[in-house]
Formats: structure tokens, C-alpha cells, sequence
């Protein structure tokens, strides 16, 4: 920042943000800032609550979800704001990325219109300057002959135009905040490779902050900045991307890195890590931590007393939810020994629930 320039807001804060469907308490207690112009991933296996943190930030949850927290978008607290004021800032405040592109689009609507139309709606532009707009919003997202395609329906087009579509709308009028749901896991290899270089170029020039949900660890190490993860509802680790990646805290974290670890460097034959049993459902959450079931460090406290998420380590605001929190050393150790039990879970061990983690 040069000196004397006000700081920025962050892009997004959530405080203390709780997502119930029912008996299903889907997000417990989340607190999350994404900086301005940062990269935030979220990661967690199915189910960890991801979408519901995310889609309760973008106000895009469906009445059935009950929410309580506080959600400020650059500076502005939005979850004060009723839902037709909130419809008309909206735009101007964030953009969506979702996975099913030719879900989010209407089908019925060549997509230049639909590009243009934020243009017309909350830029004031004219039906014809709209237009331009889109064109110009259809190039900048790498789209040849963008004119031609602007008239095109979605159906008409590849996934990853489509999904370059939806970046082109998420950043149209260049918002403080993008929340992106898994963008690139629909796509093939090589395109998710062209649409996340896309992003990477779009972020350094827009200066957007980005939510990105991801069971990517890849991605994550490419292009976030700071690492969140979810468990049954929870953060249950966030902190400094390089933190989180050299010196895990939580085991779950550990035993994400490990797989991921195994995935690249493995030797061929050799069994993956795997982190033991599944996930307890949200709606029968047991006492004490929930991941002490699948954990190798679970002591009887662990079992009795829900972890607060505390300050890890004296790195940058690393935060871990763990009774026993470890450190890098123990992380290598850790992984060594928990895949030996997953190899001996599946001859037949007493832990013989093993399931792959499915994120
Ligand atoms: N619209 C909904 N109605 C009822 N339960 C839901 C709804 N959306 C999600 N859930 C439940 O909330 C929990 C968290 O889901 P979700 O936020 O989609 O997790 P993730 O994105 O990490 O897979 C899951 O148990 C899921 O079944
Ligand atoms: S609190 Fe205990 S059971 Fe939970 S992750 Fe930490 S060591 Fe494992
Ligand atoms: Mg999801």
C-alpha cells in the first residue's frame, strides 16, 4: 500500500456465520476474511459445509436455510441489508463462478445478451452500448471471435467456453468479491488448465478477492493465498497457504496433504494414504471433536470436549480446532504411520472402516 492510501476493506468477512436446514446444521460458527485481492480456498470432503459458507456470503441460499452471522462485503455488512436492496448492489459487490456453467445460464438467451445485460442493468448503459460491452467482456476472457459467439446460446458452446462465459459475468463489472464453487472440476485437464491461467491473469489485472471452493490441492497451491478447511460444518484449520501446506496443525489437514502427497509421488503400486471411515452425518454430530472417530492422535479428551479454533504456531494467523496439534515434523511422521494403518485397515486391521476421502 503506499503511504497515506486508507486501507482496503477486506473483500469478504464473515463473523460468526451459522447455516441450518432443519436439523441439519450445515455451517457452525464460521468466521473467514478474504482479503482484498486474495485467494481464499475452502476445502473439505462432500458435505463439509463448503457451498453452504459460500452460497450464505453470496445471498444465494433458498429460503428453507435458516442464517445467522454477520456478512460484510468490501466494508459493507450486507446481511443487514433485505433482500431486494441486497438484489440491487449485488452485482456491483460480487460475482459467481459454479461449477455447471450450462446450469447457472439461461438457456434461451444468446449469452452476449446475458453478458450485456449486467452491463445495462447496473451500469446504466444503453441497449447497444451493452452490447459493445459484451463483446469487449466476451475478448477479455479470451473468447475468439467474441462477436460472433455473443450470439450463440449456451448449449451452443464448449464447457470451457461456457465457463469462460460465466467468468466473463462474475467480472463484468469488476466486483470486490468472486465466489467461485468448484469452476474447473467439470472441465477436462487441460482446459481446467487454461480456464484457472485465465483467473490467475484476470485476478492480477481486476484485483478481485476470491472464495474459491476446490478439492483441488493443486489448486490450491497454485493459487490461493490462504488455505481454509472445513469438517462436519466447521473451520476447523485456516491460515497462510506455504503454513498450511509445511506445517499442518489438524490431522484431517495432514491427511488431505498426505493423500495429495501419495497422489503425485507414490510409487506406482504402492496403496494411497487414505483417511479412515467417513464423515458423521451434520444432523448427528457425536460429542467432543467430530473428527476424533477418524483421528490417530484422538485422546478421551478429545472425545469429550469440542476444540475451539485457537492460534497454531506463531505463523500469521494459523488457527487449528485440535486438542493435539501438530507440527511439520509431525506431519511427515504422521502420514507415514497413518498410511501404514490404512494399509493394514484394508488386510483386515481394527480399523477396517477405510474409505478413500471423497472431497
Ligand atoms: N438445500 C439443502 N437442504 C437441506 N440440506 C442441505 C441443503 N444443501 C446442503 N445441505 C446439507 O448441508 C450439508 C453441507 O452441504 P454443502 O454445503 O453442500 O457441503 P459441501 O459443499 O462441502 O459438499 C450436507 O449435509 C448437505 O446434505
Ligand atoms: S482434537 Fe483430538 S480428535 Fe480432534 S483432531 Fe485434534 S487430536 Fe484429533
Ligand atoms: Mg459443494
Amino acid at each position: 500500500m503506499t503511504p497515506g492510501q486508507p486501507e482496503q476493506a477486506p473483500a469478504l468477512e464473515i463473523t460468526d456465520l451459522n447455516v441450518r436446514y432443519g436439523p441439519v446444521h450445515a455451517v457452525r460458527d464460521a468466521c473467514l476474511t478474504v482479503g482484498a485481492g486474495q485467494v481464499v480456498a475452502l476445502i473439505g470432503e462432500t458435505g463439509s459445509g463448503k457451498s453452504s459458507l459460500a452460497l450464505a456470503a453470496a445471498r444465494l441460499l433458498p429460503s428453507s436455510a435458516a442464517v445467522t452471522g454477520q456478512v460484510a462485503i468490501a466494508g459493507r455488512d450486507v446481511s443487514a441489508l433485505g433482500g431486494s436492496a441486497f438484489r440491487r448492489v449485488r452485482a456491483s459487490l460480487l460475482g459467481c463462478i459454479a461449477q455447471d456453467a450450462m446450469a447457472a445460464l439461461n438457456p434461451v438467451v444468446p449469452v452476449g445478451r446475458q453478458v450485456g445485460e449486467l452491463f445495462a442493468v447496473h451500469a446504466g448503459m444503453s441497449r447497444p452500448q451493452a452490447a459493445e460491452a459484451a463483446v469487449a467482456a466476451l475478448a477479455q476472457v479470451e473468447i475468439r471471435h467474441p462477436a460472433a459467439v455473443a450470439r450463440l446460446y449456451p448449449h451452443q458452446l464448449s464447457g470451457g467456453m461456457r465457463q469462460r462465459v460465466m467468468i466473463a459475468m462474475a467480472m463484468a463489472l469488476a466486483p470486490p468479491l468472486i465466489v467461485a464453487d468448484e469452476p474447473t472440476t467439470a472441465l477436462d485437464v487441460s482446459t481446467q488448465a487454461e480456464i484457472l491461467a485465465l483467473i490467475g491473469e484476470l485476478r492480477a489485472r481486476m484485483r478481485s478477492g476470491f472464495l474459491w471452493i476446490t478439492h483441488d490441492m493443486g489448486v490450491v497451491a497454485e493459487l490461493a493465498d490462504w488455505a481454509a478447511v472445513m469438517y462436519a460444518g466447521r473451520i476447523v484449520e485456516q491460515g497462510p497457504v506455504d503454513v498450511i501446506f509445511d506445517a499442518p496443525a489438524h490431522p484431517y489437514t495432514e491427511g488431505l496433504l498426505a493423500t495429495r502427497r501419495d497422489l503425485r509421488s507414490g510409487a506406482p503400486g504402492a496403496p494411497l494414504f487414505q483417511i479412515p471411515g467417513s464423515p458423521p452425518g451434520p444432523a448427528e454430530l457425536p460429542p467432543g471433536c467430530p473428527f476424533a472417530p477418524r483421528c490417530p492422535r484422538a485422546t478421551a479428551t478429545c472425545t469429550e470436549v469440542d476444540p475451539p479454533l485457537e492460534p497454531a504456531g506463531s505463523t500469521g494467523g494459523h488457527e487449528a480446532a485440535c486438542h493435539h496439534p501438530g507440527t511439520g515434523a509431525d506431519q511427515k511422521a504422521g502420514a507415514k504411520v497413518a498410511a501404514a494403518e490404512a494399509g493394514a485397515a484394508e488386510a483386515g486391521d481394527h480399523l477396517g472402516t477405510a474409505g478413500t476421502v471423497t472431497l
